[in-house]
């Protein structure tokens, strides 16, 4: 008789509930009306006297334990979401959609990285602009020739407003509006919206955006220059071979139309480089003297570099994107393909 009840004990000892259903169930096996325990109370007269004792004790200790088990058992779910609220937790989860960032803004991003590691921090100025910055300042005085260059969008012209106002036609303004507030070495890179008053084509676009690096030190050469935009095209395309065709801006001396050499290795390569195997990306050169004397930095002491690129053409090349006119139509199935970039 003791024998069978320190059995049942082990068994409750044992027990365990994958649901509440089973906690109820072992409940009521034990401590129901027809339960197990109420079964040995019936029987506790029968027992011999001398074994009262005993068997009282291992009914009580049955009993306690069937208790407390049934009370952490049932405890342990009374937590979960699927008691409370009837949910499925084995149910999949809802899919989020997950945006993509816009190709300019990923090599945006990617030039900015490119450059913070070599020292090169941000800075930014007003696209609404005014002549001193975007033309003047820059080695572009008033009927200079070069300012039919760009084709500018004015804002305010100067008999109203004592200055012309204009959507500045390139980030250069940036470079001026630096050198003004800070004093060498500096090396800033300078993303931002230009707008130039251009026929629309598949080529062009009233606004576009343009990345300006510049760099002012003691002893900054054209050696430098060509080093640093060499890391850059090797770090943005995997190509480092690179050639400095001489060009003209007013505000760099040497200037320079700086090439990237694609390769010929496959068709595209041909179409894209015209066969030739070198592809535009930038201009640059070397900050010219007038400029630092504009913004009170002494020539003789200091010497520095500056360069501009678009990002709309670095990304057509690094995407092979067909068509310009893509970054703003906004068509979901060409937006798409950017969501594995990870900038
Ligand atoms: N500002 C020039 C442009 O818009 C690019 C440039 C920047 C060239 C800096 C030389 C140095 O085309």
């Amino acid at each position: 008789m003791i024998e069978q009840i320190r059995k049942h004990i082990e068994e409750a000892k044992q027990f365990s509930a994958q649901s509440p259903k089973e906690v109820e169930e072992f409940r009521i096996q034990y401590l129901g009306k027809k339960g197990i325990l109420n079964d040995l109370f019936a029987q506790f007269k029968s027992v011999p006297n001398e074994e009262k004792k005993e068997f009282g004790q291992v009914v009580n200790e049955l009993k306690n334990l069937v208790n407390e088990k049934v009370a952490t058992l049932k405890a342990s779910f009374e937590n979960t979401a699927e008691v409370n609220s009837g949910l499925d937790v084995t149910r999949p989860g809802e899919i989020y959609e997950l945006g993509a960032r816009h190709p300019i803004n990923i090599v945006k991003n990617r030039i900015i990285d490119i450059f913070s590691r070599i020292g090169f921090t941000l800075s930014d100025g007003p696209e609404i602009e005014d002549d001193w910055h975007n033309f003047t300042a820059l080695n572009l005085p008033e009927h200079h020739p070069a300012r039919d260059m760009q084709d500018t969008f004015f804002i305010e012209q100067k008999q109203d407003f004592g200055t012309d106002m204009v959507l500045r036609t390139h980030t250069s303004s940036v470079q001026i509006r630096y050198m003004e507030e800070n004093k060498p070495p500096m090396r800033i890179l300078s993303p931002g919206r230009v707008y130039r008053n251009e026929a629309i084509s598949s080529r062009s676009h009233m606004m576009f955006h343009q990345i300006e690096g510049l760099y002012i030190d003691k002893d900054v050469s054209f050696a430098d220059l060509r080093q640093t935009l060499s890391y850059f095209t090797e770090a943005l395309f995997g190509k480092s071979k690179i050639r400095l065709r001489p060009s003209y801006f007013p505000f760099t001396e040497p200037s320079a139309e700086v090439d990237v050499y694609w390769g010929l290795e496959t068709e595209t390569d041909y179409r894209m480089t015209k066969g030739t195997g070198w592809l535009e990306i930038m201009g640059c050169g070397m900050v010219d003297p007038n400029v630092l004397k504009n913004v009170n930095i002494d020539p003789e002491e200091y010497t520095g570099f500056a360069f501009g690129m678009g990002i709309e053409r670095i990304a057509l090349l690094l995407y092979q994107i067909g068509d310009i006119r893509m970054y703003t139509e906004n068509d979901i199935r060409f937006l798409e393909q950017f969501k594995s970039e990870l900038f």
